[in-house]
């Protein structure tokens, strides 16, 4: 079982989402703002539908915080649907007085949970699987993994992301300084670092847009300074690599996860793919520290790389490089030009449905994939740190970067 377990509840329409978090330490500062700001990443990007002006999302904390710390008590979170009052009879919890089969969704979208949904739970109304299958769900994701990023980032750990393709555009002009990287694609409305690529990706989602189409991608997300031994080779469910692969690929409409070269290393000779092992005796070599006590940092010597092709994980651990995966995004499955299907309630050729939706989703999905990622890396810093207050695991965790760097200063 996981150190960190999290729960979601609600419908797309319905009157709010729901999420608890069990296992999250004591003594964590967290406010509603901090999760309020990662709602926000979530909501922007260009190619998003209407729906994004209607949501406005803001969060309510409804139990695990006191003072603003956390007490180690589950946390209960609430984001209320403000759209909800146009939904009210649709959604209603009680039967409707009258028959209510004219507003039945029979005719599914492929690419769509529509019909495999129908067929599993057995309902003629596709409303029934679209309202959970929607990715309004990951609203919540992004909001428990908001806490798991106020977690790492107390000790020090960042978790970021840019979009690296967008149909057939490329991202080229990538800055290798991460912080550089990250300021670049928060300022792009496709969050992608290189500047030119933007536009290019915003007119191919515009293009596809005027034709009734959609558009997919691919996003990096990258977590940086990580101490080596998170994860273990020792179990299948504990390697690192297949939970981040597993967490990522839950998100809808992610089809490939990779992780540093990913697909590539399948071309290359091995004397091009595994990263050289170098130690630094004087710390000086590593561009990364950690964050110590009292907010100071200790700059880390010890076992280095000075290429990262593994992204940071050998043997479903970390190596102390950063952590780098991807994920590829399909196009969105409902298009306002929209592919054949067959009308569930008389088995005849037809139109899909169209919903309120999204062009490309992909700005928002790196969003919601840094907050995978930032639940699976806090659920391995607490497996090998855990305690039930802050300054217990301090107290493992910064001897455990002792361990790693004998050569360590404190500045
Ligand atoms: C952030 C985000 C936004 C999405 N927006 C839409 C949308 O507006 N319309 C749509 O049809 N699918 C959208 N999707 C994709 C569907 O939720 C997804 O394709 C569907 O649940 C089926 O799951 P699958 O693609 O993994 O098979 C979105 C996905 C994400 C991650």
């Amino acid at each position: 079982m996981s150190v960190l377990r999290f729960l979601t509840a609600g419908e797309s329409h319905g009157p709010t989402l729901l999420g608890v978090l069990e296992g999250i330490p004591a003594g964590l500062a967290l406010s509603e703002q901090d999760i309020n700001q990662e709602l926000a990443r979530r909501q922007r990007g260009y190619g998003r539908g209407g729906r994004m002006q209607i949501e406005k999302d803001g969060v309510r904390i409804l139990s695990g915080v006191r003072w603003g710390q956390t007490l180690g008590s589950p946390i209960g979170i609430e984001v209320t649907n403000r759209d909800w009052e146009n939904w009210q009879e649709n959604m209603a919890i009680a039967a409707p007085e009258q028959n209510a089969k004219s507003v039945a969704v029979t005719r599914p979208r492929p690419g769509h949970a529509d019909l495999a949904g129908m067929l599993k739970y057995r309902t003629g109304d596709a409303r029934n699987i679209l309202e959970r299958a929607s990715a309004r769900e990951t609203d919540m994701r992004v909001a428990v993994g908001a806490v798991a990023r106020r977690l790492l980032a107390h000790f020090g750990i960042e978790i970021y992301s840019h979009v690296i393709r967008i149909g057939k555009v490329k991202a080229i002009q990538v800055p290798s300084d991460l912080r550089e990287l990250r300021e670049r694609a928060e300022a792009s409305p496709v969050h992608c670092a290189d500047v030119d690529a933007s536009r290019k990706m915003m007119d191919s989602i515009d293009a596809v847009q005027v034709v009734g189409d959609s558009l997919g991608g691919v996003f990096q997300v990258v977590v940086h300074p990580v101490p080596a031994g998170l994860g273990s080779h020792v179990h299948w469910d504990r390697r690192l690599d297949g939970c981040l692969a597993q967490a990522l690929m839950s998100v809808p409409a992610i089809k490939a996860v990779e992780i540093g070269l990913g697909r590539e290393v399948a071309e290359r000779h091995g004397s091009q793919v595994h990263d050289e092992i170098f130690f630094d005796q004087e710390g000086r070599e590593r561009d990364d520290a950690f964050l110590w006590r009292d907010q100071r940092w200790l700059t880390a010597g010890g076992f280095y790389r000075r290429t990262n092709r593994a992204g940071g994980i050998e043997g479903g651990m970390t190596n102390g490089s950063p952590i780098v995966v991807q994920a590829t995004m399909k196009p969105i499955p409902t298009l306002r030009e929209p592919l054949f299907s067959v009308d569930i309630e008389d088995l005849r050729p037809t139109a899909a449905g169209v919903e309120r939706s999204d062009v490309c989703a992909v700005p928002s999905a790196a969003v919601v994939g840094e907050a995978m990622v930032a639940w699976v890396v806090a659920s391995a810093f607490m497996e090998k740190f855990g305690g039930d207050s802050l300054p217990e695991i301090a107290a493992r965790y910064e001897e455990h970067l002792l361990s790693l760097c004998p050569q360590a200063e404190i500045q």
